[in-house]
């Protein structure tokens, strides 16, 4: 016997929850292509994609997963042997990193602790160090879904004005967008890229980049980049078919239109507010947890932690009988430790798009009964400390 039968709860850092309006969605015969009903529905996605990513600047949907725009970002800014600076908190941002020096940039990095973002002060000393402005492009998770820190961008932006230093600055919102607080023009970003499985809630499968003016500009010496990944028809195309370089995503895009009609209709802040104040329910658990035991945060402090995904701390191999128990027993499953040492030491809880408060007590109340299913010492008690943090927020 299991308790796990009924509707299982896929609690990992993305692929998200898809909402039943985004999969009814995609339940319908494949449309024309070439006229009609899809065009009038794709101009639809712009301008709600834009409000999204705060930005009045340009938008581009690639066929692709994070990767992909990666890449396409990449490649639209730079010329071969260009300098990148890359702040990395994690994982991802290690792996951007590896993506920029593969693609033939000089890549530099620097680190946090993984406990948190990297401090602006050491971006501004690098770039004041680089009076002949021979980096292109300041790169960096706004969340690195791996640490689950979260990095202040405008803080970034900032320190590269502070020292009137032309780089481009690019984030990586794959975690965070449509979850965690983001304004691309308002906090000086200049190319905002993200993915379609978080807190857009749609099917793997679309890349989204958003760029301004001064990365237009910088596209003009890019040197390496071909016409699938060029975005520059994309966002302003003659034809249809431009839009993707080819034929359209048909179903992602449907499925993206009802998840975005959902962000529309509870509106962007409201989404945000509900992002933050389930993640401080979880918080609020795992604080009370660890007063026993080894359980605690990935992220100090609370300002620089996503409201996205939370990164926790059990050692091993207790995260991952933690996590093998409550699949098997309750049907959540999480997501495991990535770019720990070691990372069977760590679990993930995504909470990220089409989550809302009974999916995150029922998640903890799973966790509770799992540490003490497996007799793994911690403070009993983490589930009311998040329902008292729910009901007085
Ligand atoms: C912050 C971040 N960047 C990049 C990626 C890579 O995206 P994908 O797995 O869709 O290629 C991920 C995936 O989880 C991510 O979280």
């Amino acid at each position: 016997m299991t308790l796990s039968h009924g509707r299982p709860y896929l609690a990992i850092p993305g692929p998200s929850v898809m909402p039943d309006r985004v999969l009814a969605a995609m339940q319908r015969p494949a449309p024309n292509i070439y006229t009609g009903a899809l065009h009038e529905m794709t101009e639809t996605l712009f301008p709600d994609l834009r409000r999204v990513a705060g930005t009045a600047h340009h938008a581009a949907i690639y066929i692709s997963n994070g990767h992909g725009v990666w890449e396409a970002a990449l490649l639209n800014l730079l010329a071969r042997g260009d300098r990148v600076l890359a702040l990395v908190t994690g994982h991802f941002g290690r792996t951007f990193a590896a993506t920029a020096r593969a693609l033939g940039a000089e890549v530099e990095l620097i680190e946090s602790d993984g406990a948190g973002p990297v401090d602006p002060a050491r971006l501004e000393d690098r770039l004041r160090s680089d009076p002949g402005h021979e980096i292109r492009a300041v790169i960096a998770c706004h969340v690195d879904t791996a640490s689950t820190a979260r990095a202040d961008m405008a803080a970034y932006r900032a320190a590269i004005d502070a020292c009137g230093h032309p780089a481009v600055l690019v984030a990586d919102c794959i975690a965070s967008m449509g979850c965690d607080r983001f304004e691309m023009d308002a906090m000086g970003v200049d190319v905002a890229i993200t993915a379609s499985q978080k807190g857009l809630m749609t099917p793997p499968g679309l890349g989204f980049l958003f760029f301004n003016e001064c990365a237009a500009e910088a596209r003009k010496r890019a040197d390496m980049v071909t016409p699938y990944w060029d975005w520059t028809p994309r966002a302003t195309p003659d034809l249809y078919y431009q839009y993707f370089a080819g034929t359209a995503p048909t179903h992602h895009l449907y499925a993206l239109r009802a998840a975005l009609d959902l962000i529309v209709e509870e509106g962007l802040e409201n989404v945000w507010q509900r992002h933050a104040r389930l993640a401080e329910a979880i918080w609020a658990a795992v604080a009370q947890w660890g007063r026993e035991g080894e359980m605690r945060l990935g992220v100090r402090a609370a300002g620089d932690r996503s409201h996205a995904v939370t990164s926790i701390h059990l050692g091993a191999p207790d995260a991952d009988r933690l996590r093998a128990w409550c699949e098997a027993e309750t049907g959540v499953t999480f997501g495991i430790g990535l770019g720990r040492t070691p990372p069977e030491g760590w679990f993930r809880i995504g909470h990220m798009g089409h989550v809302n408060a009974h999916m995150v007590l029922g998640a903890l109340g799973v966790i509770e009964a799992g540490l003490a299913a497996l007799a793994i010492p911690h403070a009993s008690g983490g589930v009311t400390a998040a329902a008292r943090t729910l009901a007085t927020a």
